[in-house]
């Protein structure tokens, strides 16, 4: 975790610290004058530092009593962008999380608007996993002092920051732990855990498979029945504003996804451990939200269960009954997120909610239409859907608004039940939200399709922690204009 401090010019004191002053292309002499560089010219000619962008300039005298500093270029100000300034970040991050315990990075030649997300990078660099490594990551670094003489950054966004990164981190745990430890028991054990930690503000509710029969949930049996692991509906209401209707998050947490009878091939299959990030991300958020204990009312639902292939496990051409009363024909088992979310949509009514948001890694075809740049938003509700859209800009936590309409409501028909689980191969990411929103018809809902931006594949293998920077800016902002 990292600690950070805001300061309009740097503080004397510890000598044995980095500074780092962040420098625009041909603004060096600007941008370093507060620090009276010597000999500054003649360096620049040396070394032929032009300030590009992620060009550093290790100083060798000492600057503002510091032993150890160094200029970075941002390039062009006006070509920044917050994807540049995350590579900045990381490469800050790797030059100091061994060697020290503090930092001051200036900020001031850094665009005021920036700071925010700079400052959120950060701690996504920090971030390391390494709970199953018998040989631990070397990271020291614990606080960033931030300098700069105009910020918009305030004390309530250094918590927020703070907040953000915490809710980021647990999520981005949750997603690396592989299934063997990970399972429906144990996201019901973190929710417990989190409750425990913050007693005042949030209240566990968890459903077991029996409860589950009770209220006739056969599209999430049909799911979980399959392994030998029982699955949980887990919630976690969070109240420090009584009198509103809550926003409720409806996460999907498969913990591994076979696909079930209709197994999926075995090349990568070990990535469907990262089938429950949507759930993480609600977890994560929850946590967030206590941390920077935003006055709002919020309910946090996870969908846990494992989808296996086994002798009791559902066959293609099952047909189930949902809690909604609508029948389906579950032609494809690998189609298993929307069953234990439909069940789960139905079941968080009884919250009253103001608005639903799912968050789910739905559909392989929301990978193939955006990558992992943006999460897919699929929302009726567009007052709902631009106000998801501002805040994943304000956090570059980036969404893209994807249909929802009722003429691909025709592609789910079954011959056999009130709806088939899959709507051929067209437009995969948009029937499996239309899917869904069949069971959402009573109150505002967006759907979050995660699925090419929850984790990261190749040699950077691992949970990002998103949507979790989107949420809590949309949630910041409802909760501003509580107060
Ligand atoms: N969890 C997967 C979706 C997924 C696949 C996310 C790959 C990220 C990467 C989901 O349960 C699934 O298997 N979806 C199927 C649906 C199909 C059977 C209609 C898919 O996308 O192939
Ligand atoms: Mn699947
Ligand atoms: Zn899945």
């Amino acid at each position: 975790m990292i600690k950070f401090s805001l300061s309009t010019s740097f503080p004397a004191q510890s000598a044995n610290e980095y500074l780092l002053i962040l420098v625009a292309a041909e603004q060096v002499p600007q941008a370093t004058a507060a620090y009276q560089i010597k000999d500054l010219d003649r360096i620049l000619d040396a070394t032929q530092f032009k300030a590009g962008l992620n060009e550093s300039l290790s100083l060798v005298a000492n600057v503002a009593e510091c032993a150890h500093s160094a200029l970075i270029g941002l390039g062009k100000v006006e070509e920044l962008q917050p994807a540049k300034l995350a590579k900045i970040a990381q490469s800050i991050i790797k030059s100091s999380q061994k060697k020290f315990k503090q930092i001051s990075i200036d900020l001031s030649a850094l665009p005021s608007e920036l700071h925010y997300v700079f400052a959120l990078s950060l701690t996504q660099a920090a971030y390391a996993f390494d709970e199953f490594k018998s040989k631990k990551n070397e990271f020291n670094l614990e606080q960033i002092n931030l300098i700069a003489k105009e910020s918009s950054l305030t004390a309530d966004q250094l918590q927020l920051i703070e907040a953000v990164q915490s809710g980021q981190n647990m999520a981005r745990d949750l997603g690396n732990r592989p299934g063997n430890i990970c399972f429906p028991e144990y996201l019901a054990e973190q929710a417990q855990a989190l409750a425990a930690e913050f007693p005042d503000l949030l209240k566990v509710t968890i459903l077991d498979e029996a409860q589950m029969a009770e209220l006739g949930m056969g599209a999430f049996l049909a799911v979980s029945q399959g392994s030998d692991r029982p699955g949980r509906i887990i919630s976690l209401e969070y109240q420090a504003q009584r009198d509103e209707a809550p926003v409720v998050l409806v996460g999907k947490g498969i913990t591994f996804d076979t696909g079930g009878i209709s197994l999926k091939p075995g090349l990568g299959m070990d990535e469907m451990k990262f089938d429950m990030c949507g759930s993480a991300s609600v977890l994560g958020t929850m946590r967030a939200l206590c941390e920077a204990r935003l006055p709002i009312h919020v309910v946090g639902t996870i969908a846990a269960a494992e989808n296996m292939p086994s002798g009791k496990a559902t066959r293609p051409g099952d047909i189930v009954t949902s809690m909604s009363g609508q029948t389906i024909e579950i032609l494809n088992t690998d189609a298993e997120g929307r069953l234990v979310l439909c069940d789960t949509l139905t079941y968080v009514k009884r919250f009253n909610p103001a608005l639903v948001i799912d968050i789910a890694t739905l559909t392989g075809a929301c990978v193939v239409a955006l990558g992992s740049v943006l999460t897919g938003m699929f929302s009726p509700d567009d007052e709902l859907a631009a106000e998801l859209e501002a805040a994943g800009q304000t956090a570059f936590d980036r969404v893209w608004r994807m249909p929802v309409i009722d003429d691909y409501q025709e592609q789910l028909d079954s011959p056999f039940a009130d709806i088939g689980n899959i709507g051929g191969p067209k437009a995969g990411s948009v029937t499996a939200a239309c899917f869904l929103q069949r069971f959402t018809r009573d109150y505002r809902w967006a759907h979050l399709d995660i699925a090419g931006t929850a984790w990261n594949s190749g040699s950077n293998k691992g949970a990002t922690g998103r949507p979790v920077p989107l949420l809590m800016q949309f949630l910041a902002q409802r909760a501003g204009h509580n107060g």
